[in-house]
């Protein structure tokens, strides 16, 4: 156990083998995050004093100016004894729910394309998350955990939900299409701050591939919420009509064809066996509200180029205030 002191705030303990990202969310620290891999940048810290391991010399997050300057990521750093970093305490963005590390059990895997499969894990006590949330899964035989959005709702049953594309030659997702049932992982959750959160407007989902599982988490606690007037629809974009996916688990929910809507598309304009639209999926959703966005909060998940596209649509040149779109990118 190491003593991590924030330059001119709190101190918090880290356990051996804890990232100090994940060491302080478990504290209930407002430390700024979004994908915990190494990826996205959000979480660059500058070492005071102490020494730590960088689990991740190559972390795309980092530039060369940043490492020229001697920043490190948060997510990617192991203490070696107690230190002290420079690193931005917000208490808006405070973890709602406190991460933890469990052992998960595999229930089932199901189909659900040629290379989307949902897989349903179980742990004792409840799955404690928000919906729109993502958890770590330490699988067999990797270095590092892989991060999956949950795509069923919080529950006191402890069964965890995800939706996991198949990646040509990934080694997270080689390893668990692999497991069998019976096999176990670590399963350290909830992360993330694309979550739903409590509003009187109308949530627009929009996912791309793998996307689906946390926007359908979302769309799934939005039904089991009360009918107050409100709407949702789901955007699913997918490059060939293989690739739709979601419809009949949105058709399940109660208010669907009301409340609730699902609307595909299709990018790839060759493929010809889709009777929908066309198009990318951001821009599909825009014609659809008659690009006026004044009276939504959006949430987005996906590949990082939709979600950028997104951004640059809503926020650029729409002006949505930043704090109406919420996204996970799929690094
Ligand atoms: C917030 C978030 C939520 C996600 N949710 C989903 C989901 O619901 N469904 C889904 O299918 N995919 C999801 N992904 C993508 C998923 O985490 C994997 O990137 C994807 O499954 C490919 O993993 P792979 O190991 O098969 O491929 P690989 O090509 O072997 O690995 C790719 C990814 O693994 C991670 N990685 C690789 N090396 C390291 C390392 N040394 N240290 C730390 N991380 C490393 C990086 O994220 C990298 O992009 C999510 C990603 C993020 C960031
Ligand atoms: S949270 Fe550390 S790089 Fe994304």
């Amino acid at each position: 156990m190491h003593t991590i002191r924030l330059a001119g705030g709190p101190a918090f303990p880290c356990a051996d083998g804890d990232t100090i990202l994940r060491a302080g969310l478990r504290e209930g620290l407002g430390l700024s995050y979004e994908c915990s891999v190494g990826s996205c940048g959000v979480c660059k810290f500058e070492l005071v004093d102490g020494a730590v391991e960088d689990l991740r010399p190559d972390a795309p997050g980092l530039s060369e100016r940043d490492r020229r300057k001697g920043r490190r990521l948060a997510c990617q750093s192991r203490p070696a004894g107690d230190c002290t970093v420079a690193m931005r305490l917000d208490d808006a963005i405070r973890p709602p729910v406190r991460p933890q590390r469990r052992s998960a059990v595999l229930e089932a895997a199901r189909r659900l394309t040629h290379d989307l499969s949902e897989f349903t894990f179980r742990t004792d006590g409840a799955a404690d998350f928000l919906p729109g949330q993502y958890a770590l899964l330490q699988l067999p035989g990797l270095a590092a955990p892989r991060a999956y959005s949950m795509a069923n709702t919080p529950n006191g049953e402890g069964v965890w939900q995800f939706i996991v594309r198949r990646v040509p030659d990934g080694a997270g997702t080689a390893a668990l299409f692999a497991m069998a049932a019976g096999a176990r992982v670590s399963l350290d959750a909830p992360y993330g701050q694309a979550y739903l959160r409590p509003s009187p407007r109308d949530v627009v989902c929009v996912a791309g591939g793998s996307g689906l599982a946390p926007m359908l988490s979302i769309a799934r606690a939005f039904a089991e919420g009360p009918a107050d007037g409100r709407r949702l629809t789901l955007y699913y974009g997918a490059r060939a009509a293989r690739d739709v996916c979601g419809e009949a688990e949105v058709a399940a929910l109660p208010g669907f064809g009301t409340r609730i809507r699902y609307v595909p598309a299709v990018s790839d304009p060759e493929d010809g066996g889709f009777a929908g639209r066309r198009g990318f999926i951001h821009e599909v959703m825009a014609d659809d509200l008659g690009r006026c966005f004044d009276g939504c909060d959006v949430y987005c998940a996906g590949p990082p180029p939709m979600t950028l596209a997104l951004e640059d649509l809503l926020v650029r040149e729409a002006g949505l205030p930043v704090d109406r779109l919420r996204f996970d990118r799929f690094f």
